[in-house]
């Protein structure tokens, strides 16, 4: 058992894989990379590999906007993917990272006449924010917008902004930061989306707020309005409105839906998952380990022969 790679058009393990030092998207974060999960299933003894394609449908949109070329569709790099994973033997939650990037080793700031190439790894999950309650800042960095960089793929050169607001956040004592878009809106956090629950009003930031349109927050929004009848309001929100808040909750592939607890020192409700977010991680946690066969379609099933 051992994390494996599909690069360069081969399966190896991921010692294995390795890129030159001039590689022209390590120089200048012409890259986006993806993130899904492969949760396993101890009593099934299977994978469910969730929104696995539609994940890449967001990667190849971000290859657009960076000008990457790839022969393969969505199909193509889900098959990739499970057969990746396939070789690990892994029989345990695992990640899967997927990269499409400028592959030239060729010095140069540009995005045209490069080679372009793709890879995916598959490893064990990493663990991340925890589903425990959050202590949020209020990052003084601003989320880079659409005409910087596109928030709307996840292009490494975004990253570094994420990484700025994470540092000093997690030096100065916090789990994350929450970041503000150029016009001072809450945007999201450095790997997540963010929901807010005022007055029984879910609300969520929209997509011309600087941020990740991401697959757990869509998925999130479904089962809320599915499963609780709670329709979810996209709008911008103000700082000071995350202090009122009575919930406010996280969501993202490594995150799941994880509740805030406070924000700058400012206690959300009474510092507890408050009974929405409650009901969004189970219905959350059911749906991505492929437990509801209502979303069936979400799910890619993958078992060892
Ligand atoms: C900046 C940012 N926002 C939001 C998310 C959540 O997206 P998803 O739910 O698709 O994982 C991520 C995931 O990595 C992210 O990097």
């Amino acid at each position: 058992m051992e994390p494996y790679a599909f690069f360069k058009g081969q399966y190896m393990p991921l010692k294995d894989a390795k890129i030159g030092i001039l590689t022209q998207a390590l120089h200048y974060g012409t890259a986006c990379f993806g993130g899904i999960r492969a949760n396993w299933d101890a009593e099934k003894e299977q994978f469910c590999l969730f929104r696995l394609k539609d994940h890449y449908r967001r990667q190849l949109d971000a290859c657009k906007i960076l000008n990457i070329e790839l022969p393969y569709d969505e199909h193509d790099l889900a098959d990739f993917t499970v057969e990746t994973l396939k070789r690990t033997g892994f029989r345990e939650n695992l990640y899967c990272r997927p990269l499409a990037y400028k592959s030239s080793e060729a010095i140069g700031v540009k995005l045209h006449d490069l080679e372009d190439d793709f890879f995916v790894i598959v490893t064990p999950l990493p663990p991340y924010l925890g589903t425990g309650g959050i202590k949020c800042c209020t990052s003084s960095w601003r989320r880079v917008s659409d005409n910087q960089i596109s928030p709307r793929g996840k292009i490494t050169g975004i990253y570094v902004n994420s990484a700025l607001a994470k540092t000093d956040a997690n030096r100065t004592g916090f789990d994350e930061a929450i970041m503000l878009n150029e016009k001072g809106h809450v945007s999201e956090g450095t790997g997540e989306n963010i929901f807010v629950v005022i007055k029984g009003q879910l609300i969520t930031p929209p997509s011309y707020d600087s941020i990740l349109l991401g697959i757990t927050r869509d998925t999130v929004m479904q089962l809320a309005k599915n499963e609780l009848g709670l329709h979810t309001v996209e709008r911008s929100i103000d700082r000071s409105e995350l202090y009122v808040a009575d919930e406010a909750f996280f969501t993202g592939t490594a995150t799941n839906v994880a509740p805030i607890v406070s924000v700058d020192l400012r206690t959300i409700g009474n510092g507890e998952t408050g009974p929405i977010t409650a009901r969004l991680q189970e219905l959350y946690s059911e749906v991505s380990l492929g437990k509801n066969p209502k979303y069936s379609e979400w799910y890619t099933i993958f078992k060892y022969d």
